[in-house]
């Protein structure tokens, strides 16, 4: 990797002075004596575009990461010309431009610095390719934190530390290890309790320093390209993740199935052991949605077709699988085999499909099946073809959902573990090299394949699963972190890294429960399924090599203990399936970092292992052995112990108890978190009531539900659910009201509240304005009550 030291050495260029400017409706145009050009485009008062060009000229204007619906249009827009420099206003921010040299100021309104350029913009011409190497460098002011970034296994804080985007294979990595699987060139930076946020999108081989060379100076830059950047302003840090999120877009719901629980191995074959793995799951009463098939399921590892042997009827496997309840995933590689042959080979041969070198020979690279070429999936003919190569799998078959893996593109037996870097890519009609193409390169053949299966699965919702991904790639898939190691630090990593790419954007993801490589003993993998259940996408993987790694694999004591934490994430379906929808209608990360949660709490800056899950559960995972708790930090406000209902004003480092079968979670005061009964999969019963756990505060907290069909598309039509409560709680009376939006129709009719902390003995109870006869209403105790009837007000006073 170049240091920025040597890349100054090599003779920069920094734009001059500004000799011309125009104001083009949202577009202000600032071009220096030397050719530079400064486009900036307002998208919204808070969310300006930065893209400079040299030689007077910009290329074509096109972005893989950009959502096609991004929310634009600004309330206010300025430009003023002053002596040193121009002003340009909007309803929230203030950008000065200078006009010595064309660096860049934003303040907030009260002229707060936000962000600024150190030496700015400047480039160096890049000898051996042609074009730029595209730098920007800002100040990094005192007390200032960097947070975002995708999947870098680093503290969450990044402040002190340089990464590096380039999409890569990374067998069993460690903690800092640079590259690794996803290129999202995102951060958060966050000065004097302002947050605001830099997208830097180009595909190229990018690099970010965050005051790891210099102390005063953040800096980014790319081996090629624009600089092309976004600056998003909060104030609030997920102001910004929402801002960057709506310009790359978020997922459609997924299918509720693939937020259960879901077993993995590389492999599971022949079918009579998917068979006893699927039939222990029942007999041992684990819950579990879906069981995947690793590349052992092929014929000789070549794409789209099966082992018959291992396999001799896979339709009728699946379709008993499904008949119990299991969804069965296969997955999908992108090197296809060199035989003459072999149907996918013969098709992308005759129609020019794979990728070439520069003097024209095909690519070639070895994967599993031995040499391989690879379909350019930057090419939209060839993601169509690769498209429909599912139709057999899922129509036919009856497969529920794909992972794509090795998408890097991953080649074994070469140093660089990838394309060589002069194969060349259509990029939809901009034709480049594999440094350009290269980390966009798994995010396109992701989305062919999101294409494809989505056509196929209709009328139900598709599933995929990536390991490689760009920004933008949340659009069309779950991702997982790749191939980690059963160790205590990976668990760790597992935490920040899940937090880290909610922050960038991408909320559903997880990683391998119980660790890749190596073999986990019975506490790690407990304690890996304890913090797992509360990440998005919740799936125990492993490489096979070491062992068996399912739920019953570590004696029945860790059996037990897995399967009580299964059963929690079903009974949270519905609050998890609820912060899906919170994601995708609003933005909102499905997990937070404390840093997040309350960034003016200076405490939560430097926090790596306490999160939210959602907005009202705190949750933070026990990552060493032998523990009978730990220290963590408690957000302000008050908490809940989950398991006691204790409750601790926050703001504070407290040890809390955690023996091997429990991992502290806490539930916000106010919150009312909804749970559906235990179910061994997701539809296995119909929800005859709606279990509330309602947590008294004194004081007002809002919560929700949503609820659909669980699959399909009829939510799309207004057939859902969203319950809005608004609880407000007094010294001796709680007050719950409901607000509904949507017209789905639940399938229960009962609500079941247990009332955690309440300050009083319930009393009387009065449901829309009328005292509760007490034969509709079942007092169990002191604090369940069960409500036979759909409500708008429930008002409980103390006797
Ligand atoms: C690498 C993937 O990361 C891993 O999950 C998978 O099991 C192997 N490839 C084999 O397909």
């Amino acid at each position: 990797m170049i240091t920025n030291t040597e890349v100054e050495k090599r003779g920069n260029q920094h734009p001059s002075h500004i000799v011309d400017f125009k104001h083009d409706n949202d577009k202000i145009y600032f071009t220096t004596h030397n050719g530079v050009i400064l486009e900036l485009t307002i998208l919204r008062d808070s969310a300006i575009r930065f893209r400079y060009a040299t030689e007077h000229v910009f290329e074509p204007d096109f972005s893989y990461a950009l959502n096609d619906d991004v929310s634009l249009g600004y309330n206010e827009l300025e430009v003023k010309e002053e002596i040193p420099e121009y002003v340009i206003t909007t309803s929230k921010i203030k950008i000065y431009v200078q006009k010595a040299d064309l660096k860049i100021q934003i303040v907030d309104l009260d002229d707060v610095v936000i962000c600024e350029d150190e030496l700015g913009f400047h480039w160096e011409e890049n000898f051996d390719y042609g074009g730029n190497i595209v730098k920007m460098s800002k100040v990094c002011h005192s007390g200032e934190s960097y947070y975002g970034m995708g999947d870098k296994a680093s503290h969450t804080n990044l402040k002190g530390k340089r990464v590096n985007n380039w999409v890569t294979d990374s067998y069993a990595y460690g903690k800092d290890q640079e590259p690794l699987y996803k290129a999202i060139p995102f951060y958060v930076g966050l000065k004097e309790n302002i947050a605001y946020g830099v997208f830097f999108d180009n595909s190229f081989s990018t690099y970010f320093d965050f005051a790891n060379e210099k102390r005063n100076v953040t800096s980014f830059w790319a081996d090629g390209g624009e600089m092309n950047y976004y600056f998003f302003y909060g104030p609030k840090i997920g102001q910004v993740v929402e801002a960057y999120t709506d310009l790359t877009g978020v997922p459609e719901l997924p299918p509720l199935w693939a937020l259960g629980f879901h077993q993995s191995k590389w492999s599971y074959y022949p079918e009579k052991k998917v068979k006893e793995l699927a039939s222990s799951f029942r007999k041992l009463k684990i819950p579990c949605d879906a069981i995947y098939l690793d590349i052992d399921y092929m014929e000789g590892f070549r794409c789209f077709t099966w082992n018959n042997r291992r396999f001799p009827n896979p339709k009728k496997m699946v379709e008993e699988l499904e008949k119990d309840g299991f969804k069965t995933v296969t997955m999908i590689d992108p090197g296809i085999k060199i035989d003459r042959d072999y149907w996918v080979y013969q098709q992308a041969m005759d129609n020019g499909f794979f990728c070439r070198r520069a003097d024209g020979p095909h690519f070639k690279g070895k994967v599993w099946p031995g040499e391989c070429k690879f379909p350019d999936f930057t090419n939209p003919e060839v993601r169509e073809w690769w498209g429909g190569l599912y139709k057999e799998m899922i129509s036919d078959m009856g497969v529920h959902g794909v992972w794509n893996d090795m998408n890097e593109p991953a080649v074994m037996e070469v140093p660089t573990k990838t394309a060589n870097l002069d194969v060349r890519h259509d990029y939809d009609g901009h034709p480049c090299s594999h440094r350009k193409a290269h980390n966009v390169y798994g995010m396109q053949m992701v989305r062919a394949t999101y294409d494809g299966v989505k056509k196929f699965t209709f009328p139900k919702r598709p599933f995929v699963l990536t390991r490689a991904a760009y920004s933008g790639t949340q659009r069309y898939c779950a991702t997982w972190t790749g191939d980690n190691v059963a160790t205590w630090e990976h668990l760790w990593i597992a935490n920040v890294q899940m937090q880290r790419m909610c922050m960038s954007g991408y909320s559903f993801v997880g990683s391998d429960i119980g660790g890749f490589a190596e073999q986990p003993n019975g506490e790690l993998f407990a304690r890996w399924v304890q913090l797992g259940i509360f990440h998005p996408f919740c799936r125990v993987h492993s490489s096979g090599d070491h062992g068996e790694q399912e739920p019953w694999s570590f004696g029945d004591e860790i059996t037990d203990i897995v399967r009580k934490f299964i059963e929690l994430r079903y009974q949270l379906l519905p609050y998890l399936y609820t912060m899906f929808y919170k994601y995708i209608n609003n933005g909102l990360p499905m997990l937070q970092s404390l840093v997040l949660y309350d960034q003016e709490d200076t405490q939560t800056h430097f926090r790596t292992d306490e999160f939210l899950f959602g907005e009202q559960i705190l949750v933070c995972p026990v990552q060493e052995p032998n523990a009978k708790g730990r220290r963590m930090y408690l957000p302000k406000g008050k908490w809940f112990n989950f398991w006691n209902d204790e409750v601790i004003e926050g703001g504070v480092e407290k040890w809390i108890p955690a023996d091997i079968d429990e991992i502290p979670v806490f539930v916000k005061e106010g919150a009312m978190i909804p749970k559906y009964p235990v179910q061994q999969y997701v539809g296995e019963k119909e929800i005859k009531e709606l279990e509330i756990d309602v947590y008294y505060t004194e004081g007002i907290e809002n919560s929700s539900v949503y609820e659909d069909q669980q699959d399909g598309y009829d939510y799309k039509k207004g057939r859902y659910s969203l319950r809005k409560f608004r609880l407000r709680g007094k010294k001796n009376e709680l007050i719950i009201q409901q607000f509904k939006d949507g017209n789905f129709i639940t399938p229960y009719t009962k609500f079941k509240m247990t009332f955690h902390g309440l300050p009083f003995k319930i009393g009387s109870i009065e449901i829309d304005n009328e005292v509760v006869n007490p034969k509709d209403i079942k007092l169990n105790g002191n604090n369940v009550i069960e409500v036979s009837k759909d409500f708008t007000e429930l008002h409980l006073t103390g006797q």
